[in-house]
């Protein structure tokens, strides 16, 4: 197992910054320049686990279960990665398939539209490749029930013909090793989650890795970072690398037109402020979320569309990008009744909180 190929996915699309261009967080400063940072955000990414900062537990776990694999000389067993955008489950992803030295496809839960098109990517598989499927919890039903069987016992089974003359033949498929990646780890279906070997939670990280990663990210682009600098962003990043990475190369734009070209304390704190990123890591949308829920709403509780439709984005986006950190940071609260400002909302927000309305958490 020691040959790279091509990568190549069901839609079309290629490579590993699938998925991350124009930002899969919608969270790009400047959208325009969002192609070549994707195409930057794939140069950054670690190949080898070693070089992959943090998440020590989950490392630590993933490097036991590749090197047994390796020395029984088996594909890994199916691996499931769980999380909010940008914590890094592509690059996993890629990095287990580099481990091993086997060959990546990837492609997405929404992408596989019909049976045929995964039956198309398992049967045309090596021995021991990584089939990563981004976005699993999106699988539609029919697409997922020819997994089951292919995980499990590495067959596929096809029907031929239509009516009563169908018949159903059974393809043996090579062992391969299937990445799940989802940033909705309800929306996973009970049989499939238990067809996973390994499920693994990315969690949020400390700004003591975010520093880190901003450190291997600036000698990478050659930025040159102090460390006053380095903690300046990382406070900023929400506690995930892909937020780290982009509000460094913002920094480095603004130190680039307005300063001398070195990201200090004082540098990429003026140059944040600028694009609108505040001390606590949290831009326009943020900011529009807690306005709405504070100023429009008066703190009561607001359904997830209604909220959507205020700040102007899909609820998925609110749901999947948004909340997570606002409710991390403890400045957003999901009550039965739908969605309240945290006490410390209203305080980021420079507002006096009223009594919290009785009866809000039963
Ligand atoms: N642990 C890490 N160490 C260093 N860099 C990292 C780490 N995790 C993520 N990154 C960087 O952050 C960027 C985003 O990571 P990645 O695309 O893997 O996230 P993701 O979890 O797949 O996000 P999404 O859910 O949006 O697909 C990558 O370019 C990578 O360079
Ligand atoms: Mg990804």
């Amino acid at each position: 197992m020691s040959r790279r190929r091509e990568v190549v996915s069901a839609d079309g699309r290629s490579d590993l910054g699938r998925g991350d261009l124009g930002s899969a967080d919608g969270r790009a400063v400047d959208p325009s320049a969002a192609p070549v940072e994707a195409a930057e955000e794939v140069g950054l990414r670690p190949r080898h686990l070693a070089d992959f900062v943090g998440q020590s537990q989950l490392k630590e776990h993933l490097e036991i279960v590749l090197e047994a694999a390796r020395r029984r000389g088996e594909a890994v067993d199916h691996l499931l990665f769980a999380g909010p955008p940008g914590l890094g489950k592509t690059t996993l992803a890629g990095i287990v398939a580099n481990e091993m030295g086997a060959g990546l496809r990837i492609t997405s839960g929404p992408a596989l539209v019909r049976g045929g098109d995964l039956a198309a990517i398992l049967t045309d598989l090596s021995e021991g490749d990584v089939l990563f499927i981004d976005e699993i919890h999106r699988l539609a039903r029919a697409v997922e029930e020819i997994l089951y069987p292919a995980m499990e016992d590495f067959q596929l089974d096809i029907v031929i013909g239509k009516g009563p003359t169908a018949r159903s033949i059974r393809l043996d498929l090579p062992r391969f090793t299937l990445v799940g990646a989802t940033t909705r780890t309800g929306l996973v279906t009970g049989p499939l989650r238990e067809r996973f070997g390994f499920v693994a939670r990315l969690d949020y990280y400390t700004a003591e890795e975010l520093e880190s990663i901003i450190g291997r990210t600036a000698r990478i682009l050659g930025v040159e970072i102090d460390r006053g600098g380095a903690e300046e962003i990382a406070g900023r990043a929400r506690g995930t690398p892909r937020i780290a990475n982009r509000l460094l190369r913002r920094v480095r734009d603004f130190v680039e037109v307005r300063g001398e070209g070195i990201v200090t304390r004082a540098t990429a704190s003026e140059g944040l402020e600028l694009f609108g990123v505040d001390h606590l890591g949290l831009d326009k949308v943020d900011r529009s979320i807690l306005e709405a829920l504070c100023r429009r709403f008066g703190g009561r509780p607001v359904g997830l569309s209604t909220l959507a439709v205020s700040v102007g984005e899909e609820p998925e986006t609110v749901e999947d990008v948004y909340e997570p950190f606002l409710l991390q940071r403890g400045l957003l609260m999901r009550t039965a009744r739908g969605r309240v400002p945290a006490p410390a909302a209203w305080g980021h927000l420079g507002l006096a909180s009223p009594p919290t309305p009785e009866g809000l958490f039963d």
